[in-house]
């Protein structure tokens, strides 16, 4: 980004309006939200009133504001009798507020935010910045706003403690400052957590002194580009030059960065399975003899997975549990991680570890003999359950996906709930702790629209649905459910713009899930205010999925058996007009009643949105094939 200006009338020509915005686009929404008689507009010399231990959240409050408005700010001490906006630590803690909820009074003269904490601070700053026009987002100086916002009385605090999202940086490489501006934009819906998922078959993402291999060997890759999971295995004459890794300076960087702006970093070394870039930097830690062969995966084809989980592996893609190499090498790894990342969590991994190579192996059946396991899945029980103990002799809580639980291990395992929230609910009612991030809802790789206008990935979660996250379901023991996240896995994702258009709007939802009480999500409202966050999202430039303006498009067969098509919207207010001659349909084409029949002969359908006069959807075409294979057998 250049640091020239640019004028609001610029990012104004966004087609993409509400017709009647709501009056409030807080995300997420408040616990309580007053408004007052008046507004409030920041006056061209801004006096923040502060105190020392104040300074990250002053900081930011500084350069949020000084950037869009060219305004001046100051700041002074407490003892200055007026100023702009007083930032108060609570001498007397509210309870209601814990450590993160805040208090934000804008009056006609004065904006006063008040915590116990200044992380609380910090999440009043943010809803206070989402108050302003949109153009308080712009990374450059924006003329021609008036900087006013209306009067209100927020009292707020967050549901769940935990409010992550994981970033896979393992499949695909993404750079520091790329995770940054990660950082920066989820800090914006009051996350606190990043999961990092450092290590796969991919690329092992994290420098680790004394196994230099891991970083030289296992961080590289060959490009491709096509569909994931079927790429051409590379040849000898193609340059492993793709990937990259964090140096442990990096990392503290990023931590600080991320902690600079309230947010805890998890790191994730996903073991035992998953593990092709550690097997392929030391061999040895494999129980398939061979493995010496083995390269980084380029995202060419090594799993089965027609018959389901566990999958069936093409390469042995898992450390040896019976190999005392794998402990030694697991205790140097975990000993490192330990030390740099002041999280109190580490996550150990352990989801879809495939068993046919420890089927196969020697030293898997005398371990097994010798540890009397009754049989292959006990295996990885048994290694989980050494791993634990590593991880907790560092000083550490040991987490794990949810696959993890399968072998009785100690309680004091943390499990990170996936394949289904059931998964959760029974780690919680076994007095374990639990993150919810079960995949229906919550993972972020998925598509967010229809195929025919996404990337094509495995599946669909579209925002209405993410948005029925709830972190804690019925049947669930609260006490030990510490909160949820989305994830954002990268096989798929290829860039950071990638992987913003992914997480977002549904990363508004994940928010509203995991911050606003149960009873004040709504998911109307929740869909009006996404569409001012898209604004919002234009003038940071982040990218977001428009896929909610798309129509949803299914298709099943009369009782003569012809195809209907059958389009509805994720939200209220839309037209959707259609064509099956070629030609690319507008307002002026039929629109969309009821179900219609597909005319003989046609080989496609188009189909658009609009808003009373505006065009807001993508024009999205379907063959008629593919319309005959979503209606089921003729
Ligand atoms: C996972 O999605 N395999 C945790």
């Amino acid at each position: 980004m250049g640091t020239g200006t640019f004028t609001s009338s610029v990012i104004d020509s966004n087609t993409n309006f509400t017709s009647r915005p709501p009056e409030f686009s807080i995300i997420p929404e408040p616990v309580s939200l007053l408004k007052t008689n008046g507004s409030f507009t920041l006056p061209d010399k801004v006096v923040v009133l502060a105190t020392p231990e104040m300074k990250l959240v002053v900081d930011y409050l500084k350069e949020k504001l000084s950037v869009p408005t060219g305004k001046f700010i100051a700041e002074f001490a407490h003892t200055q009798a007026t100023g702009t906006i007083r930032l108060v630590l609570n001498p007397r803690p509210d309870a209601a507020l814990g450590n993160e909820g805040y208090q934000l009074s804008v009056t006609p003269t004065m904006i006063v935010i008040k915590a116990n904490q200044p992380a609380g601070l910090f999440y009043g700053v943010q809803s206070l910045l989402q108050l302003f026009p949109k153009e308080i987002e712009s990374k450059e100086l924006v003329e021609g706003v008036t900087w006013k916002i209306p009067c209100v009385e927020v009292t707020d605090y967050p549901r769940v403690a935990w409010r992550g999202l994981m970033f896979d940086v393992a499949r695909h490489f993404f750079t520091k400052q790329e995770v940054k501006q990660y950082i920066d934009a989820m800090v914006r819906y009051k996350f606190n957590l990043l999961h990092l998922h450092l290590t796969d078959d991919e690329g092992w993402r994290l420098e680790i002194k004394g196994l230099p291999k891991l970083t030289e060997v296992g961080a590289w890759n060959v490009k491709k580009v096509g569909d994931f999971g079927t790429f051409s295995t590379p040849g000898a004459d193609e340059p492993r030059t793709y990937g990259g890794f964090y140096t442990q300076d990096d990392v503290r960087e990023l931590i600080k960065y991320a902690k600079d702006r309230f947010v805890d970093i998890l790191p994730e070394i996903d073991v035992p399975g998953h593990s092709l870039a550690a097997v392929v930097s030391y061999p040895e830690l494999s129980c398939t003899p061979g493995a010496e062969t083995y390269r980084v995966r380029s995202g060419e084809r090594i799993m089965d997975w027609s018959k389901g989980a566990p999958p069936i592996a093409l390469v042995d893609n898992t450390l040896c549990p019976a190999n005392e190499k794998v402990y030694a090498f697991l205790d140097t790894v975990i000993t490192q991680v330990a030390a740099l990342f002041p999280f109190e969590y580490i996550h150990m991994g352990g989801d879809e570890a495939p068993i046919n190579y420890w089927q196969k192996s020697d030293a898997i059946k005398a371990l097994m003999a010798r540890e009397g396991l009754k049989d292959i899945h006990q295996v990885q029980g048994y290694f989980e359950k050494r791993v634990q103990k590593i991880v907790e002799s560092k000083g550490k809580k040991f987490m794990g996906w949810d696959e993890i639980m399968e072998n009785d291990i100690p309680t004091s395992a943390a499990i990170m709930s996936w394949r289904s929230p059931k998964f959760g609910i029974e780690a919680s009612r076994a007095k374990r702790e639990v993150v919810m991030s079960p995949q229906g809802t919550n993972y972020l790789d998925l598509m967010q629209g229809d195929v025919t206008s996404e990337s094509k990935v495995y599946n669909s979660v579209r925002l209405g649905k993410a948005y029925e996250f709830d972190p804690v379901p019925a049947g669930a023991d609260p006490k030990y459910i510490k909160g949820g996240q989305g994830n954002l896995w990268a096989e798929q994702v290829y860039n950071i713009r990638q992987a913003e258009y992914m997480t977002w709007p549904r990363g508004y939802a994940i928010a509203e899930s995991v911050w606003s009480p149960k009873e004040k999500k709504n998911w109307t409202n929740f869909a009006s205010k996404v569409e001012q966050h898209f604004h919002r999202m234009d003038v940071a430039e982040t990218k977001y999925s428009p896929a909610i303006y798309d129509p949803v498009i299914k298709a099943s067969r009369t009782a003569d058996r012809q195809v209907m098509v059958e389009l509805t919207t994720e939200i209220d207010g839309l037209d959707i007009y259609y064509s099956f001659d070629n030609s690319t349909p507008d307002r002026f084409y039929p629109k969309y009643t009821e179900k219609v029949v597909i005319p003989k002969d046609a080989n496609q359908m188009r189909v658009i949105t609009y808003r009373g006069k505006q065009a807001i959807g993508r024009l999205l075409t379907i063959s008629v094939d593919d319309l005959n294979k979503r209606a089921g057998k003729r």
